[in-house]
C-alpha cells in the first residue's frame, strides 16, 4: 500500500463523519482549556489558603490575672482554639508576651528558658527570641506564631493570633 492509497478497511465502509479530521484537535484544546482551568483554580485556592493562614484569628478573652504569674513565670493555655496550645511569659512589671507553644520548625513544644532569655525547642535545639519570638538559632524556619496580649488592669488578655 502506498501512503496515497487508502486502507482497506475505509474501502470497506466508506463513511466519512463530519469534521472527522478535527475531533482529536478540538478534544485536545478541550484538556488543554479543563487543564489550564484547574490549575488556575488551585492556584487561587492555594493563595487564599495561604493568606487565611496569616490573618488575624481568635476573639479577645481573657487568659489570666497579671498578680498570678510571677516576673520570669510562664501560664499555659490555648488560644484561638481549645486546640492550640498556647504560653505566656511575664517578662517585666508591666510586660507580657504570648506564643504558640508549637514549634515552627516540626511541631514540637517549646519551653522557657529565663535565664537564656529565650523559648527553647528540645527536639532539634531550636532556639526563639523571648520577647518577639524571632529565630535565634537551630532549624526553624520562621517565628513562634505571636498572639497579640493585652493588660487591662490587672487581667491579660488576649486578642488574636497569627499563627
Ligand atoms: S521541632 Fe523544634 S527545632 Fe525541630
Amino acid at each position: 500500500m502506498t501512503e496515497t492509497e487508502e486502507p482497506v478497511w475505509k474501502r470497506d465502509f466508506p463513511y466519512q463523519a463530519v469534521g472527522e479530521d478535527e475531533v482529536t484537535r478540538r478534544e485536545f484544546a478541550r484538556f488543554l482549556v479543563a487543564g489550564a482551568g484547574v490549575m488556575a483554580a488551585g492556584n487561587v485556592g492555594f493563595a487564599a489558603w495561604t493568606q487565611l493562614r496569616t490573618i488575624n484569628t481568635g476573639e479577645p478573652r481573657e487568659i489570666i490575672a497579671l498578680s498570678e504569674v510571677p516576673v520570669g513565670e510562664t501560664h499555659l493555655f490555648r488560644y484561638p482554639t481549645e486546640a492550640d496550645p498556647a504560653v505566656l511569659v511575664r517578662l517585666g512589671d508591666r510586660e507580657v508576651a504570648a506564643f504558640s507553644q508549637k514549634c515552627t520548625h516540626l511541631g514540637c513544644v517549646v519551653y522557657f528558658e529565663a535565664e537564656e532569655n529565650r523559648w527553647h525547642c528540645p527536639c532539634h535545639e531550636g532556639n526563639f527570641d523571648a520577647r518577639t519570638g524571632e529565630v535565634l538559632s537551630g532549624p526553624p524556619p520562621r517565628p513562634l506564631g505571636k498572639i497579640e496580649v493585652e493588660l487591662r488592669g490587672d487581667t491579660v488578655w488576649a486578642l488574636g493570633a497569627d499563627l
